[in-house]
């Protein structure tokens, strides 16, 4: 696991980042010649903000290759899915959704077909992908999304397929094309892979060790960032309460935290995911102290009982993880907590489950994102005795989620009456404007478009158990 203490070893060297830039020029030539218009790409990402992130940068690679993006997949030349494997469920919508583009391909001939991310990482899936589905042109792993020019180029020159899904630690590449899909909220990726190894987790697997990006390069990102008018920077990692050790940059999340909080301008930052076991005191003091730093934590907790957590490996317990809180609450009175959870892990009792309960009743959560334990090929927990039935499962799952409500419910009726500074976003499909407190909390208010991509005062008339309404008050 020391691999990726070297930072050359890690790092894709200069002269491969200018052959990727010689294959992109090849592309674009082919593709001038080969279509009228700019041939157009459906790029699809499944799964988390870190994969969100891999997307974007496939976007800016394709667009200096003269595509461009299209909303539409009847109208692509090509077809893109960055793929997700953490769960069965999000597999088989892949499987579903590429087997779909077989008869979309078979009236348009040079339609390319994409595929990459966690999923293809995984041997199974690449052998069914080869034997099940051979009009996929081009699959490709997570430690070598850098090389889709080449990639491409083979394909598009040759018409060969191309399959490379090297399993190697890891890479860290920089200077990257990047088409951002806002503008004014970013991913910063300050950290890749994970050693933590969770008896359940793929991640590991699929996407290496853990491995940080120096602390200049991301100043240097975020300076840009808001020099160009971004609002929100949210940093990316598996585990970013661990940032900075692999390799050695002699800088921690919240030194990193800090120089960011000292950037000058009108913003927030927001990370994720923390971890329990690295979550230090230091950095609940630092959140509190740094005020673009968004009083938000995102702390998954997966089980109440201690027993459960021991058997995931995830090395704390429910009394470190309530103290944290405690700890957390007292510096941050305003805190918003979200939270992850897994319900039958294999070999769970029910009164252990029980547990988890009473955790989240303890814990105050504003939201939660809660699983059923899927088993993935290749864990430890994959191989472990699962004697409780998914019926079952599925019981304790709607038990759980009833008790979130009812915390939930409690927490966004206590904001009524008062105001926050909100994050303009989107519309919502009922025509309000939608915004995210600082809490991370959504919240619907009528006002015009032009509010979007700036921090209005919303004061809050109306909640919803998980989402607030509200009125413009400025
Ligand atoms: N690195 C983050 C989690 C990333 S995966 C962390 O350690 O908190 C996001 C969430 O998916 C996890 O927190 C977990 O709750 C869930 N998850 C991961 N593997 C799973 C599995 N095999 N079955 C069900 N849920 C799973
Ligand atoms: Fe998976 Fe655990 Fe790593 Fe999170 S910390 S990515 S749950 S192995
Ligand atoms: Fe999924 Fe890979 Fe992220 S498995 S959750 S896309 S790291």
């Amino acid at each position: 696991m020391s691999v990726n203490s070297d930072k050359n070893k890690i790092s894709v060297s200069a002269e491969e980042l200018q052959k990727q830039r010689e294959f992109t020029a090849l592309v674009s030539d082919i593709v001038k010649h080969r279509f009228e218009q700019a041939p157009k790409a459906f790029v699809h990402t499944y799964g988390c903000q870190g994969n969100v992130a891999d997307g974007e940068r496939l976007k800016g690679m394709l667009e200096q290759m003269g595509y461009v993006m299209t909303e539409t997949l009847e109208d692509a030349d090509l077809v893109l899915y960055n793929t997700c494997a953490i769960r069965e469920h999000a597999e088989d919508r892949v499987f579903g959704n590429v087997g779909a583009l077989k008869n979309i391909k078979a009236a348009k001939k040079d339609m390319k077909i994409l595929l990459c991310g966690c999923m293809m990482q995984q041997e199974r899936v690449a052998k069914k992908i080869r034997t099940s589905y051979p009009f996929v042109d081009i699959v490709f792993g997570t430690h070598v999304i850098h090389r889709l020019p080449e990639f491409l180029y083979r394909s598009l020159s040759a018409g060969k397929k191309v399959y490379e899904l090297p399993d190697v630690d890891g890479v860290i590449v920089e200077d990257m094309p990047l088409h951002r899909d806002s503008d004014f909220k970013a991913w910063i990726p300050i950290m890749y892979g994970c050693n933590n190894f969770c008896t359940y987790c793929i991640v590991p697997y699929v996407r290496g060790r853990e491995r940080s990006r120096a602390p200049e390069v991301i100043i240097a990102e975020a300076k840009e960032l808001v020099a160009n008018g971004y609002k929100e920077i949210t940093l990316l990692g598996q585990n970013v309460n661990s940032y900075g050790k692999y390799p050695d940059y002699g800088c921690n999340f919240s030194q990193l935290l800090r120089e960011l909080n000292a950037i000058e301008g009108d913003f927030i930052i927001r990370f994720m995911t923390s971890h329990p076991k690295d979550c230090t005191h230091e950095l609940l003091e630092t959140m509190a102290q740094c005020e673009k730093v968004a009083k938000h934590l995102h702390l998954p907790f997966q089980s109440g009982s201690n027993r459960v957590l021991d058997a995931m490996n995830r090395r704390y317990t429910r009394e470190k993880y309530l103290g944290l809180l405690e700890y957390a609450y007292s510096l941050m009175p305003s805190l918003s907590v979200t939270s992850d959870v897994i319900v039958g892990f294999p070999g769970e009792t029910y009164d252990e489950f029980r547990e988890t309960v009473t955790l989240v009743e303890q814990a105050n959560f504003t939201s939660m994102f809660t699983f059923i334990f899927s088993p993935r090929e290749g864990t430890k927990a994959a191989s472990m005795p699962d004697p409780v039935s998914r019926e079952e499962k599925g019981k304790w799952f709607k038990e759980l989620l009833d008790a979130q409500e009812k915390v939930a419910a409690e927490r966004t009726a206590s904001m009524v009456g008062k105001t926050y500074r909100v994050l303009c976003e989107s519309v919502s499909k009922g025509g309000l404007i939608e915004g995210r407190t600082e809490g991370n909390i959504i919240i619907e208010f009528p006002a015009d478009v032009s509010v979007i991509g700036t921090f209005r005062n919303v004061r809050v008339t109306e909640s919803l158990t998980w989402i607030l309404r509200g009125e413009l008050c400025d």
